[in-house]
């Protein structure tokens, strides 16, 4: 049987998720119809919106269901940015955003008049509260977008206190939290954040998932328009299903956190401590074990070698895992993460991400730590290149 090690790039569904899924997708009814079956998708709807709010830490009325993480950043950056042009046209980022968010803004840039300062990061991914704080001395800020958690290199950012600084400043910040919901506590409210992003297929929803957390107090100008559901932020006939489906794994993520992360974190730190004794040129990227570090996540560079061969001597062996930036539609780039923290090229060259999730065993990690030392070691005598060392 092939062992999964990308819970990262998204997560199989859980069997109460499913359970639940198929039994919303058989009834009929638009929630926003008048009659006895829109009311009763319209209570199956709210009482999804009321599941998310309670496990995120806000009211109902801030849940926006979107089509998953990508459409709610894009529906967070833009939509306050056009919502307050007037306050300035600075939109303040961390270097090596993910693409929902960097892009986003690029697109913001070169076309909406807007002016995207990446600021630096420090060795492990982290932006320090002083340098935003710094930043935004400067004036004409529409916006702050960070990332909650890096789904990369498993840098937990210390979003609180950037919330606090951005909202000292009066500015809005929006935070990604696709990769840190059901690793990590996210408390929308207690995070003073305006703004925030998830995704229901990296916590056992279906692909096509999501919500943006939009606080009441924060204005936002839609993305698309049309029938006004979901105080006009997010037109269209909603999904009940799979507000539904994403409603049950939302609650069962935050009921089950406590247990899921001190599962992962044995997993983690066993593979962490195993690949560092036994292949030599491993380097481990991202915060040491420990509570900066999402749970599940272990990431390193191997000396010499390139992760897409990696990565595909191990899917040979019947193990998947990613080079980490998986979101890039199947198209090798160099992490601009790993860039941001000041890795040489050269070295994030050889990147390869193991994230464990829900299902992932003991006997996991050790079957990876069995062929991992092989499988670097031939990649490195290919050395850095466009060819893949022959498989078989
Ligand atoms: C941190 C982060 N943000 C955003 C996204 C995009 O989310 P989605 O795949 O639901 O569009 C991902 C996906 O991997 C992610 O890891």
């Amino acid at each position: 049987m092939a062992i999964y090690l990308d819970h990262a790039a998204t997560t199989s569904l859980l069997p109460e998720v499913l359970e639940g899924y198929i039994v919303a997708l058989q009834s009929v009814g638009n929630a926003s119809s008048i009659h006895s079956h829109g009311q009763a998708a319209k209570r199956m709807l709210e009482e999804a919106r009321e599941r998310v709010a309670a496990a995120l830490g806000c009211d109902p009325v801030e849940v926006i269901f979107t089509s998953g993480g990508t459409e709610a950043v894009n529906t967070a950056v833009k939509g306050v940015f056009w919502a307050r042009r007037a306050a300035g046209a600075r939109i303040l980022l961390p270097g090596g955003e993910h693409h929902a968010t960097a892009d986003a803004a690029a697109w913001l840039a070169a076309s909406q008049g807007a002016r995207v300062e990446e600021l630096p990061v420090d060795a492990e991914g982290r932006l320090a509260p002083a340098v935003l704080e710094a930043a935004l001395a400067e004036g004409g800020t529409a916006l702050v977008s960070a990332v909650w958690a890096n789904s990369e290199v498993g840098t937990v950012q210390k979003v609180a206190e950037l919330a606090a600084v951005a909202l000292r400043a009066g500015v809005p910040i929006h935070a990604d939290a696709v990769a840190a919901f059901g690793q990590v506590p996210v408390d929308f409210r207690a995070s003073g954040l305006s703004a925030l992003s998830v995704a229901g297929h990296k916590v056992g929803a279906p692909v096509g998932t999501g919500a943006l957390v939009l606080a009441r107090g924060t204005a936002a100008e839609p993305l698309v328009h049309g029938g006004g559901q979901q105080r006009g932020i997010r037109s269209g006939t909603q999904d009940v299903a799979g507000a539904v489906a994403f409603g049950i794994a939302a609650t069962l993520a935050a009921e089950r956190l406590d247990a899921h992360a001190s599962a992962l974190v044995a997993l983690r730190d066993r593979l962490i401590a195993g690949v560092l004794a036994t292949v030599p040129g491993a380097r481990l990227r991202g915060p040491a074990p420990g509570p900066d570090r999402l749970p599940g996540n272990a990431h390193f560079t191997f000396d010499g070698c390139d992760g897409d061969s990696l990565l595909l001597l191990l899917d040979f062996a019947g193990i998947s895992v990613s080079t980490g930036a998986a979101c890039q539609a199947g198209v090798p780039e160099v992490s601009t993460v790993l860039l941001a923290m000041g890795v040489p090229e050269v070295e994030a060259r050889g990147a390869l991400r193991f994230s464990l999730g829900a299902g992932t065993t003991a006997d996991d990690v050790d079957a990876l730590l069995r062929v991992l030392p092989g499988v670097v070691e031939r990649a490195q005598r290919a050395g850095h290149s466009d060819r893949v060392p022959a498989l078989g």
